[in-house]
């Protein structure tokens, strides 16, 4: 099995569906923002504060390239697909699956959230990132899954039956 990359905007559970994954099909789970924490010993909010999103962007490129397994599961940061090198090497190395959710959705999930630097924001800007981020996950993912109204656990079992359909073919 490929590389399996979860994309999606923030709170749409690619954390949570890249856990159940990793369970499921006995493989291991990347997560590139706990990866991210780990390697700079602080949260990812306290990187935007200290150092900006510019240098995030930096640590999110330099650990997606360093996940070197090719039989693992990778849940992404919400703006992964903001450089399309990163794109490019999502794509080089594995399949992308877009887990989408509506904005209304994502609204009520993250209603509580205080850890998303980029959520933190007047709902105007958040449709506007949302509407854009979205355009970019549709014109680079292979597969989009349907998230609203279901749990992580039966999306995890689409993207599980995405891939055997992927090895019949
Ligand atoms: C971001 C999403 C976050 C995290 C950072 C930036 C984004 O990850 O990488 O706060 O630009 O959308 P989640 O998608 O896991 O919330």
């Amino acid at each position: 099995m490929c590389t399996i990359y979860l994309i999606g905007f923030m709170g749409s559970g690619k954390s949570t569906v890249g856990n159940r994954l990793s369970f499921q099909l006995n493989i291991k789970q990347m997560d590139t923002d706990t990866l991210i924490e780990e390697k700079k010993g602080k949260k990812i909010t306290k990187i935007f504060q200290e150092e900006g999103e510019a240098s995030f962007r930096k640590y999110e490129t330099a650990i997606l390239k360093s996940i070197v397994h090719n039989n693992c599961v990778v849940s992404t940061g919400g703006g992964i697909v903001e450089k399309k090198e990163n794109i490019d090497h999502m794509k080089k190395h594995g399949t992308l699956v877009y887990l989408h959710a509506s904005f209304d959705d994502i609204v009520n999930r993250l209603k509580y959230d205080q850890d998303r630097p980029l959520w933190n924001n007047d709902l105007e800007n958040k449709y506007a990132l949302y509407n854009q981020r979205h355009e970019i996950y549709l014109s680079c993912a292979d597969f989009m899954l349907e998230t609203d109204e279901k749990t992580p656990y039966t999306v995890a079992d689409e993207v599980i039956e995405l891939i055997n359909q992927m090895k019949q073919e």
